[in-house]
């Protein structure tokens, strides 16, 4: 495998596995492909933008005819597809871009790669699509013991889930219609540096320092499984180079957490780190209406990924959460350029511009 494609790339997950695949596999190309949307950020990849095996290309993954191209010029073995719009809010107010760039941006990466693969001599020999998704297109758990396991019929809730599990079926139709090498993760959800602080815990963060109200939906009392950013791209690395083909594995640490005590600890964390009285700041919590159809709670299984590629995070919550918040805190400059008027900008361009969705070709 030398030459990949990584989509989504200049967002929080897509840096990480970036820059672990350009540090590790100086021998391949990698290409991000990102379209910098309002989620997309070339800041988040300075310390490698200058390195010989790395290129940025800036393209929307709805476009067939220039992906397709970028097949054919760059002779692409692998693609890690991590392009999407992620943000379960965004969705409930704009579910039409979710199906555009999740369904149909995937639809035609797929297409693309298949009829360049399928031009080959080789075919599809030593090629491989993966795609990333996310737990929650397993539908929402009760507050019981029970966990998402690979076999859990598709459930989604949310548009943005929707979306994802639609994308799901259609990289595995590719590998049951046409024999296209897929394989699909559906991860938890991730914390880490470099995420947009519209999620949790960065949002979070950025609030506290600042002294701003902390808007925690409902009760607090839905459930998420955390894991850190970098375990998460460590677990791609291990799939993408050993998973088997048309294989699912699950992505999770085991880390159960009730947003309210999520909240409690990075509020303790932030106080502590910033020389405030730790636990000053609980009464910025401020309990908000409830996000629309909110899914009560999420717990993956990936007792799988760990018997049969032996990953498992490397982390506690409690080291990974007192990185996490230092990073934030100790990169100002890289949360101040995005909560300043530039994401305003970004993030009126992007309503604003309605690309057309091209034709797929036969
Ligand atoms: P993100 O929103 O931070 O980044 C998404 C990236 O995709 C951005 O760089 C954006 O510019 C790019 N993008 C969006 N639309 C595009 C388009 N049409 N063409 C090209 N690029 C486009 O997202 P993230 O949190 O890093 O998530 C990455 C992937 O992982 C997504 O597929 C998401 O569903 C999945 N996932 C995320 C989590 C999580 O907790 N964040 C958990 C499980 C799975
Ligand atoms: P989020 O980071 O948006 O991830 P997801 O919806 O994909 O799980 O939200 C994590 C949890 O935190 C979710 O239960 C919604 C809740 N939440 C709040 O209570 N307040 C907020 O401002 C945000 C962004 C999320």
């Amino acid at each position: 495998m030398k030459n990949i494609v990584i989509t989504g790339g200049a967002g929080f997950i897509g840096s990480h596995v970036v820059r672990l695949f350009v540090n590790k596999y100086p021998e391949y190309k990698i290409i991000n492909l990102d379209k910098l949307t309002y989620a997309g950020n070339l800041a988040n990849l300075k310390d490698i933008e200058d390195k010989p095996n790395y290129k940025f290309v800036r393209m929307d993954i709805c476009d067939f005819d220039a992906f397709y191209k970028l097949m054919q010029d760059e002779q692409i073995d692998g693609i890690i597809h991590l392009a999407a719009e992620s943000h379960v809010d965004r969705s409930i107010k704009d579910p039409f871009t979710f199906a555009r760039t999740n369904v149909m941006g995937t639809l035609s990466l797929l297409q693309a790669a298949k009829l360049y693969w399928e031009s080959l001599p080789e075919k599809y020999e030593g090629k491989r699509f993966y795609h990333i998704s996310t737990d929650e297109v397993y539908g929402a758990l009760e507050f019981d013991d029970t966990l998402f396991t690979e076999e859990t019929k598709y459930n989604p809730h949310s548009p943005y889930s929707a979306s994802k599990a639609s994308s799901d079926h259609f990289v595995r139709a590719y590998h049951d219609t046409y024999g296209m090498p897929t394989i699909v993760t559906n991860c938890s959800n991730n914390y880490g540096p470099y995420q947009f602080p519209e999620k949790l815990i960065p949002l979070f963060i950025n609030n506290i320092r600042h002294r701003k109200p902390l808007p925690v939906y409902g009760k607090g009392e839905n459930v998420r499984d955390w894991l850190y950013v970098e375990d998460h791209a460590r677990a791609i690395d291990t799939i993408f180079h050993n998973g088997k083909i048309a294989e699912t594995y699950n992505i999770g640490g085991f880390n159960e957490w009730k947003n309210i005590d999520i909240i409690k600890v990075v509020i303790k964390t932030v106080d502590r780190l910033l020389g405030r009285a730790e636990g000053e700041d609980l009464d910025l919590i401020t309990y908000v209406t409830d996000r629309l159809g909110h899914d009560a709670r999420y717990a993956i299984d990936s007792r799988k990924l760990q018997a049969e590629l032996g990953w498992e995070p490397s982390l506690q919550f409690e080291e990974g959460i007192e990185k996490t918040v230092r990073w934030y805190l100790d990169n100002e400059e890289w949360m101040d350029n995005i909560t300043s008027g530039d994401y305003e900008k970004y993030y009126d361009e992007m309503y604003a511009t309605s690309l057309p969705v091209r034709p797929l070709k036969q």
